[in-house]
């Protein structure tokens, strides 16, 4: 099952474009900002979340050394994984604004990369992390990077979707609705809320659920099956 997600920006563009949004200051939850001393401002945390707690430990547990960031943004939760601990954390991003993160010097690698045009140039000595990128892509774009992380050999991902599928999600959409009319402000289509098992449809043919943990907002740890 899935439902429509929209949401309302400060600028009055009618599509999601997320490179403008980074360099836009008045968008002040995805601004991504130009100076070292901004991001940390931004980023910078004294205790580790009970989310960035869980992934570290279950990394260690795993063996894996090496964490890998599709669709990185701000890279706030990679930050986090990188401050505390001693995991090398690569961050991509499709747009150019992941060029800011790399002048940062903050993480292991810093690329540009399109989930769907490139090569995944990780192996299986990493964990696959996809925060809150599902909203992005539908049912077969998503299939697809699973296929891609599959013939690259990963073995494991963390899947923190943005949106499961619930009631809170309906509510505030309503919201949404009525703030776009109250602030004359077009509502962007932003993806799709889905349904967990909706997901498990869109891996299951090369990962399997090995996980759920309930920390943060909660993520899934996926395992590939052995094809
Ligand atoms: C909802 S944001 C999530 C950002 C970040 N992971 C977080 O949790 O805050 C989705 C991100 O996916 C990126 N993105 C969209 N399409 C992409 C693609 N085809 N390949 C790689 N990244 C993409 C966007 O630039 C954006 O930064």
């Amino acid at each position: 099952m899935k439902f429509k997600h929209h949401a309302i920006f400060n600028n009055s563009l009618d599509t999601l474009d997320w490179e403008a949004l980074r360099n836009d200051e008045k968008e002040s939850p995805y601004f991504l900002p130009y100076t070292l001393k901004d991001y940390l401002g931004k980023v910078d945390v004294a205790e580790p979340s009970d989310f960035t707690s869980t992934l570290i430990a279950e990394m260690k547990q795993l063996g894996l050394a090496k964490l890998f960031s599709i669709g990185c943004g701000i890279a706030s939760q990679e930050y986090q994984i990188k401050k505390f601990s001693d995991l090398s954390v690569t961050v991509s991003d499709y747009n150019a604004t992941v060029f800011r993160l790399k002048e940062f010097n903050i993480f292991d690698e810093c690329m540009q990369l399109d989930a769907f045009k490139d090569k995944i140039t990780a192996d299986e000595s990493y964990m696959m992390f996809f925060h809150r990128i599902d909203t992005e892509f539908d049912d077969q774009q998503l299939k697809t990077i699973f296929v891609k992380c599959h013939e690259a050999g990963i073995r494991y991902i963390c899947f923190a979707p943005a949106e499961l599928l619930s009631f809170k999600i309906f509510i505030a959409e309503v919201k949404t609705v009525i703030l776009s009319f109250a602030r004359k402000k077009p509502r962007v289509f932003c993806g799709y809320a889905r349904s967990k098992g909706l997901f498990k449809k869109i891996w299951g043919k090369h990962y399997k659920l090995k996980q759920e943990f309930t920390a943060g907002n909660g993520f899934f740890l996926l395992e590939s099956i052995e094809q």
